[in-house]
């Protein structure tokens, strides 16, 4: 079995056992409004490709602990990161009508429903792990870890970062009447200024939710001070990968592909690594950090061999 059909086979098993656990969570009391309810299941569960709960576990697993133990921390980040999908979608933000195939939560609901269910996500996130991380220590480090990530100096941030920079490029854009590049508009910035602002916002925005996946899964292992710090190298550079590789998809992939709508970022004046460096050069970019991610793991051995893998799979990625 070739290694990336074992990676597929841990996908399958895998994202089937953290699907029917959210869906457990999802019970909510009869507290919890209808409405509210379907508005959470419909988002949460939407077909995504669960990433990040699938670095929580292999995290784990690399880390010599058993795996099932990292199951709330798994659900816990997609719950944070269905949040901040609903979010981003939002008329205020990104605007957008198209979600994992599906109308976006507010389009499909109305948009109070739609902030409504992220926040109440959020709150079932920090619920799940203070509940169910055993010990208490290890649940501590999990809150901890994940409000700093998902919080005001981490994904937040770069959302923040995100949007206050499109506002820019659309002003500056309608005042130099200056169409489709990024770079025109900011003649003040220099190539590599721009690039260092750039990677700051895909770092927060993306990277500190796929480094704190890796975190917890190796926090609920109890794993040494060395394997962390190695998984902190490896998150940050599939991190930026990650993000690296959307802003590709956004300019070389189909809605259909990826489930969401494509070819935006540039005509919404967002930054982006193909709107800087163009595709051919963000694809070198792509790959120079994917072995960046797998160097970051060779003192694992064998025991990381699907983050690895993994790393392949964000790289080739066509959804
Ligand atoms: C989309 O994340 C948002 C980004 C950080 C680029 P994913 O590509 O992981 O989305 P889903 O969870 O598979 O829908
Ligand atoms: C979203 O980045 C990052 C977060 C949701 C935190 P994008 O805006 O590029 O994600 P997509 O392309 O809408 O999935
Ligand atoms: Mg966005
Ligand atoms: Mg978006
Ligand atoms: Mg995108």
């Amino acid at each position: 079995m070739s290694q990336n059909s074992v990676l597929t086979d841990f996908f399958k098993t895998n994202v089937e056992l953290v699907n029917s656990q959210l869906r457990e969570y999802l019970k909510l009391d009869e507290r919890c409004p209808d409405l509210l309810r379907q508005a959470m299941d419909y988002s949460l569960l939407a077909p995504g490709k669960r990433i990040r709960p699938m670095l929580a576990l292999l995290a784990c697993q690399a880390c010599g602990g058993e795996m099932t133990k990292a199951l709330p921390g798994a659900c816990a980040v997609e719950m944070i990161h269905a949040y901040s999908l609903i979010h981003d979608d939002l008329p205020a933000m990104d605007d957008d009508d198209l979600r994992r195939g599906r109308p976006t939560c507010h389009k499909q609901f109305d948009e109070a429903t739609a902030i409504l269910a992220a926040d109440a996500l959020q709150a079932l996130a920090f619920e799940v792990l203070a509940k169910d991380v055993h010990p208490a220590e290890a649940a501590i480090q999990c809150v901890s870890a994940l409000s700093d990530a998902a919080g005001a100096c981490g994904m937040v941030a770069g959302q923040t970062l995100d949007i206050q920079g499109e506002k820019e490029n659309q002003t500056s854009e309608a005042s130099s009447s200056t169409r489709n590049s990024q770079l025109a508009t900011r003649n003040s910035q220099t190539d590599a200024e721009a690039l260092s602002i750039l990677e700051n916002i895909h770092r927060l925005k993306t990277g500190a939710m796929i480094r704190v996946s890796l975190i917890i899964g190796a926090t609920i292992a109890n794993a040494t001070a060395e394997q962390i710090e190695s998984l902190k190298a490896y998150g940050a550079a599939l991190g930026l990968l990650f993000q690296v590789t959307d802003d590709l998809l956004d300019v070389t992939a189909t809605d259909e592909q990826m489930g969401k709508r494509t070819h935006k970022d540039s005509a919404k004046g967002k930054m982006t690594y193909p709107g800087l460096l163009g595709v051919e050069a963000s694809q070198a970019y792509a790959a120079e950090l994917t072995q960046k991610a797998k160097d970051a793991l060779s003192s694992f051995g064998q025991d990381a061999e699907l983050l690895r893998n993994l790393a392949d799979y964000v790289l080739e990625r066509n959804h």
